[in-house]
């Protein structure tokens, strides 16, 4: 590639069925518009829309003179990959319309994704230096199990999909010390918060089996990641490539969960805040500038470390815990970051970053390609 032609970026995303037939059209457009400015064509387009042997091009979307305009277009030479499907015919499927597509026209690939939760947990395992900041965390096997991990961890878990987002289908178990009686607070599929309470152990647990259902489940000792006033919190890193290809932070936010809401995710109807004002605030002085001086650590040696094991990444979203100690947790790791909390929280230099580095970055890897 030449360096007058700066190459055209696809940006995947899942079908969807709004105003537009796409989703993240909010984030595809902040995209397509610096693209434009620092020339490279970006457009959007969704797998199902890749087709054997059309020589005109891949029909896609396009922000241009302030609307989206349905056009065809060249075959992408990088893709920014945004779909999310744990499906395994879904994910077969996209596969293969994607090697159609590179026999086509060659395309890299802007970053590699994470294969969920556990992985990632026990990737993370193998670095003496990230042990201290992980929970203890087990797959679920059932209810005897369970059972045991409630007597050894002061009859307390927290569980969660080990391929969950925004906080669904999260729980947390107590067994209450007298009574006998188990109460289950959580999060469904649709993310609205509930409570239940059983009267023993074991019908708490059979009910907790099967709304575990096929799906894989964590369990984890339950956290209190909880400010003062008893608020869920966790801190929000986002880690980007730059222009350079090296890693940097683009930006660091707490995301706050309404009180009683068991998580913190925005999608459950948090808010965001700045970080460092945040902890110094809840621990002080002190011990808030070491916690966020610790994910700020934490936060620089993962990617590099993820990135040996994944192979090449773009982007990540770090969370991080913190517990009324002011210990540090590393919580989960995504390797497709959203950026609305850089928005809501008035920063416009890491929100107009965290857009700017992935065009960058895939310059960066066009140019730098052999
Ligand atoms: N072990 C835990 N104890 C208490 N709260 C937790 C624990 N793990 C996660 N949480 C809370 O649940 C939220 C969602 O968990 P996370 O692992 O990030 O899954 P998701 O993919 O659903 O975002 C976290 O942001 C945090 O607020
Ligand atoms: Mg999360």
């Amino acid at each position: 590639m030449n360096k007058h032609h700066k190459g055209t970026m696809g940006i995947l995303v899942g079908e969807s069925q709004g105003p537009l037939p796409f989703s993240e059209a909010s984030f595809c457009r902040k995209l397509c518009i610096m693209g434009g400015r620092q020339g490279m064509n970006v457009f959007v387009f969704c797998p199902e829309w890749i087709s054997a042997g059309d020589i005109s091009g891949i029909p896609g979307y396009i922000f241009e003179h302030g609307a989206w305009a349905r056009k065809w277009m060249p075959r992408p030479d990088i893709i920014y990959d945004r779909t999310f499907t744990y499906d395994r015919k879904q994910m077969l499927r996209k596969q293969d319309l994607l090697s159609e597509l590179a026999t086509q026209h060659p395309f890299m690939y802007l970053t590699r994704g994470l294969a969920g939760k556990w992985s990632v947990y026990q990737a993370l395992r193998k670095c003496p230096d990230f042990v201290p900041y992980l929970p203890n965390t087990v797959q679920y096997e059932g209810p005897p199990q369970l059972a045991k991990w409630l007597q050894t961890h002061g009859g307390e878990a927290f569980l969660k999909p080990r391929n969950g987002t925004h906080g669904k289908r999260t729980l947390h178990i107590q067994l209450q010390p007298y009574s006998g009686e188990m109460r289950v607070r959580g999060r469904s599929s649709r993310n609205t918060v509930f409570r239940r309470r059983f009267p023993s152990a074991e019908s708490g647990l059979a009910w907790v089996d099967k709304f575990t259902g096929t799906r894989p489940f964590l369990v984890q000792p339950y956290l209190h990641l909880s400010s003062e006033t008893g608020e869920p919190f966790d801190v929000r890193v986002l880690m980007q490539k730059n222009e350079r290809g090296e890693w940097s932070l683009t930006g660091m936010v707490v995301r706050v969960g309404q009180k009683h809401s068991l998580t913190s995710n925005l999608h459950g109807g948090g808010t965001a805040y700045k970080a460092l004002p945040f902890l110094i605030r809840e621990l002080g002085v002190h011990d808030g500038k070491e916690a966020a001086n610790e994910i700020r650590t934490l936060s620089q040696r993962i990617p590099e470390y993820l990135e040996t094991h994944f192979g090449r990444l773009a982007e990540l979203g770090l969370d991080f815990g913190v517990d009324r100690q002011g210990s540090v947790w590393i919580i989960e790791v995504n390797s497709k970051p959203g950026r609305s909390s850089f928005f809501r929280i008035g920063d416009p230099i890491s929100a107009k970053k965290s857009i700017e580095n992935p065009i960058s970055y895939a310059r960066y890897l066009l140019l730098s390609k052999p």
